[in-house]
Order: structure tokens, then C-alpha cells, then sequence
């Protein structure tokens, strides 16, 4: 495989801190004090987070949960994406490798994926798995729409849809990189209330569009809830003005590029762990990363994306356990520069 790790996923061209809203990450401990105690054991996971009965119980008891603040519906905080790593055709070697990863990624408490009609074959590969590995309904999907025109957007949408093997509903609509955002909102808005999706999003991983991504929620905050943005010890200009809006206006925070795409390892190769990260339950330099991530107020969750099962267990520990403080957080900074 390549390496990616330079590349950039944009071809063409996102209160202060309350503890009742969805800033807090919600452990275990902290679910107990919320008064989910009656939860207590096995099944969790699944029971804080979805109101429907959902297949295949997760047995991770200490995984982050973030509150989403339109709804207050939790969703574990690392998720999984789809660019480059499903894109992979009919390669049965490399569908058998993914089907695993999405396995394991289930087994350790994950739920969001997000994928996008400008992944190639990843809708496609993601859908067939989904069905395969039976785990469809306990996935929570979130796809984008990436093209111009109402009529478009609309036949884009139902063939991601059909893909996805979701065709009559998922979780989340994204605008891919904000590309004809004012029309395809209009038509989201209208399949949000049939019930063909329960959010609405827009997505960027691109500086170059964060004054208009900022002009947007500053606008129309109310017609959207989730913003899909990079954001990384990498990458953090989006925390200077759009996080803090977002998290202003109650729009939840998908952060994609988590890892820089790959780059971050190369900044910290040969590098050990510093030994202070054990102090929030760090053990590798990608649980470094992601937890940087986790602990931004703004944050709901990450969607790092991986084609190897042992780099997906590794990127799972980075979901569960304690989240560093604001003072390690500068610690962190300083570590990678
Ligand atoms: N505008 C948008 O809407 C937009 C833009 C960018 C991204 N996205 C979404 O966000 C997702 C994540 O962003 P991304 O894929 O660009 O980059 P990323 O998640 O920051 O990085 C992915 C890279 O990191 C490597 N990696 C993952 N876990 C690792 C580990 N534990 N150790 C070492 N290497 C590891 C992967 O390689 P291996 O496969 O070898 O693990 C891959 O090369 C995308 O897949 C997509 O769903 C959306």
C-alpha cells in the first residue's frame, strides 16, 4: 500500500465547559453517577446509546461515550473511516482483512463509520461487510452527499443509501466539503424530517473553507448538527474560532484526519511514549493522538481510519479510560511540536 501519509483528502475544495452537557466524555464511572448504574456490566455500551434494540452487545465497559447535543444521544468516541482503507474493489484477500477490522472495531465498542460517494468503492465495501458480518443495524452510519444540483444530490444520495445497505435510513447526511451546501441542505432538511436520517452535517478538512464554514454556523446553526472537520495535534488551526463556535452553537464535532493521515507517526517514529501518558491511560503513540482529540469540549468523536486489525485495536484503547487535563494537554502540544 502506498504511503498516504502526505496526502490530504480534498480534491475539491466546521459554552464553556458544563458537565451535564456534551463536553464531558462519559465513562463508566461517570455513567454509574449519572445514574445508569442499573446498566451496570456487559451490555453497557449499546443500552446508553440507542433507544432501539440493537444486535450483537459490546462487552466494553470503560469506553468513552459523548453526548450529542441536539439530541443528547451518546455515541462512543472513536470511530472508524472509509477513505482509501474500503476502497478496495472486489480484492477478496483485502475484503477478508476489512471484514475483520470491522469485527473487531464492533467487538471493542465501536459504532460510527463514515464513509462518502467520493471514497470509491468504499460505500459499496462497507455495505457488503456490514450485511456479511451481521452487524448492518448496530452500525451507526454516516455518509456524505458530494456533487452540484438538487436532482443530483438526490440520486447520489439514494445510491449511497443502497450501498450502504441502509436504503431507507441512517444516521448522519454529510455536505462533502461544503459543495453546493445552500441547495443540498434545502433537500436534507426535508429527508431528516421523513426520517431518512437523524442528522445533518457539513464536512471539511480543508483551512481554505473554514471562514466559510464559520460564516455558515454562525448563520444557520439551527440546520445543522454535526460539523465533520480536521483537527489534530497535527493539524490545529480549527480550534482557534470554528470548535468553539460549534460547541456555542450545540453542533456536534466529527473530527476526521486524526492522525494527520499518517503523518503524526512520522513526527514521533523512534520516539518513545513520554512516561507521564500513563497517567490517562495511554499506551501508544496513536491513543496519544486520538486522546488530544477526546478531550476537546467540543469534540463527539473521531473517525480514524485504518485497514489493519492490530493498528484498529491500538486506535480502540484511544476510546476508553481517563482523558488528559487541559495542563497535559499543552504538555502534549509540546511533544510533537
Ligand atoms: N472533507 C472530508 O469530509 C474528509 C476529509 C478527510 C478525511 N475524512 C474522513 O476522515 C477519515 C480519517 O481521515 P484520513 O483517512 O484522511 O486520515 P487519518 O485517519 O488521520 O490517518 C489514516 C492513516 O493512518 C494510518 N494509521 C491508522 N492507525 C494507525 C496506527 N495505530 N499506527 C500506525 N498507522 C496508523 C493508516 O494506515 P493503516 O491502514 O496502515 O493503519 C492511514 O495511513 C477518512 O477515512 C474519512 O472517512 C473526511
Amino acid at each position: 500500500m502506498r504511503d498516504r501519509s502526505r496526502d490530504n483528502e480534498k480534491t475539491d475544495p466546521q459554552r464553556t465547559h458544563d458537565p451535564n452537557r456534551g463536553d464531558r466524555p462519559v465513562t463508566r464511572r461517570r455513567a454509574l453517577e449519572l445514574g445508569a448504574g442499573v446498566l451496570a456490566g456487559a451490555a453497557l455500551v449499546p443500552d446508553l446509546l440507542h433507544s432501539r434494540p440493537r444486535s450483537g452487545l459490546a462487552t466494553q465497559t470503560d469506553v468513552i461515550l459523548k453526548r450529542i447535543p441536539r439530541s443528547g444521544e451518546e455515541i462512543p468516541a472513536v470511530g472508524l473511516g472509509t477513505w482509501q482503507t474500503f476502497d478496495v474493489g472486489s480484492d477478496r484477500r483485502q475484503r477478508t482483512a476489512l471484514g475483520e477490522v470491522l469485527r473487531s472495531f464492533h467487538r471493542l465498542g465501536g459504532r460510527i463509520v463514515d464513509s462518502s460517494p467520493m471514497y470509491g468503492s468504499s460505500q459499496e465495501v462497507m455495505g457488503h461487510l456490514a450485511v456479511e458480518t451481521g452487524l448492518i443495524d448496530d452500525l451507526w452510519v454516516a455518509t456524505k452527499v458530494w456533487i452540484n444540483g438538487q436532482a443530483e444530490g438526490i440520486r447520489q444520495m439514494e445510491d449511497s443509501m443502497a450501498l450502504l445497505q441502509r436504503p431507507s435510513h441512517i444516521e448522519l447526511m454529510q455536505v462533502h466539503n461544503l459543495r453546493d451546501v445552500q441547495l443540498h441542505l434545502d433537500t436534507l432538511e426535508a429527508w431528516k424530517a421523513e426520517g431518512r436520517f437523524d442528522y445533518i452535517g457539513v464536512t471539511t478538512s480543508s483551512e481554505r473553507q473554514y471562514g466559510a464554514v464559520a460564516a455558515l454556523l454562525e448563520a444557520e446553526p439551527e440546520r445543522i448538527d454535526f460539523l465533520q472537520i480536521n483537527y489534530s495535534l497535527g493539524e490545529r488551526t480549527s480550534a482557534e474560532r470554528v470548535l468553539p463556535l460549534a460547541q456555542e452553537r450545540g453542533i456536534a464535532v466529527m473530527v476526521n484526519r486524526p492522525f494527520a493521515g499518517g503523518r503524526l507517526f512520522g513526527a514521533v517514529r523512534d520516539r518513545p511514549l513520554p512516561g507521564w501518558a500513563s497517567s490517562f491511560d495511554c499506551e501508544a503513540w496513536s491513543q496519544f493522538f486520538l486522546k488530544y482529540i477526546l478531550s476537546h469540549p467540543a469534540v463527539a468523536c473521531a473517525i480514524p481510519a485504518t485497514s489493519d486489525p492490530e493498528h484498529l485495536a491500538e486506535n480502540m484503547g484511544g476510546g476508553r479510560g481517563a482523558l488528559p487535563d487541559e495542563e497535559t494537554r499543552r504538555r502534549m502540544e509540546d511533544v510533537v511540536g
